[in-house]
């Protein structure tokens, strides 16, 4: 087993505006989280998968239900860093650790396979790798005031999606060098890499429905998708 998940799945979702916390929103009849868990768990080669929850009970019983074999849960939260830094621990702390660790969100339903082997092989070969998607509106950035201070051309960034991969050990300095305040500022692990392994990470573009799940109405998308590509 050389390739396990950490699949950060705790907080509180405050911009859903919802009581139960997204992953835990019933979507065609499921927890949000049981789709990417199940997407998971299903590629032949993915020894394990380590998902980082606050209500350990409740995720226990989402695994339950649905019967993943290759799923532990573990306590997380805090911060999504701080969430995937226990995941990333729990799989150093094991015996024979994985040689390469993947990411991603339990807010994002669909795993695209093609991605997926597409990161894990451009990690191995390069460290850390993430698929990205062109931007569909340009970014600004503000000033203490609310006035412009910057806009940036379109065409020169990306945004930062999920699958991610990293060769254990990168991701694991990485975040042992992470400071605690690093850890509550930022999202971004390719990030991390970067700034503490100096390991520039294979940016592959993915799909659409590599989207995550943040506000209201992307739980009608999801309804509207996932019984389209499940079974
Ligand atoms: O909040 P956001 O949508 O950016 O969260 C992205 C992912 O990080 C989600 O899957 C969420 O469950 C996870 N997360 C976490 N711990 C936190 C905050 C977010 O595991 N404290």
């Amino acid at each position: 087993g050389r390739v396990a998940a950490v699949v950060p799945a705790a907080g509180s979702s405050e911009r859903m505006g919802s009581v139960t916390p997204k992953q835990y929103i019933e979507v065609c009849g499921r927890p949000l989280v049981t789709y990417c868990l199940e997407a998971l768990q299903s590629v032949e080669w993915m020894s394990r998968v380590v998902v980082v929850a606050d209500d350990l009970a409740r995720m226990r019983e989402v695994v339950r239900g649905a019967a993943l074999s290759k799923v532990t849960v573990i306590q997380g939260g805090g911060s999504r860093h701080r969430s995937i830094r226990v995941g990333v621990e729990a799989l150093a702390a094991e015996e024979d650790p994985p040689d390469v660790v993947v990411v991603h969100d339990g807010a994002r339903p669909i795993v695209p396979l093609h991605t997926l082997a597409q990161v894990v092989v451009m990690a191995q070969r390069h460290g850390a790798a993430g698929a990205v998607r062109s931007l569909v509106s340009t970014v600004v950035m503000p000033d203490a005031q609310d006035f412009l201070e910057e806009s940036l051309v379109r065409s020169q960034y990306r945004n930062s999606e999920m699958p991610q991969a990293f060769r254990f050990g990168v991701l694991r300095d990485a975040y042992r060098k992470c400071s605690d305040e690093e850890a509550d500022y930022g999202t971004e692990c390719l990030a991390l890499a970067l700034r503490h392994c100096r390991v520039k990470a294979k940016l592959v573009p993915g799909t659409p429905q590599l989207w995550k799940v943040t506000e209201e109405k992307d739980l009608e998308v999801a309804r509207a998708l996932l019984p389209r590509l499940t079974r």
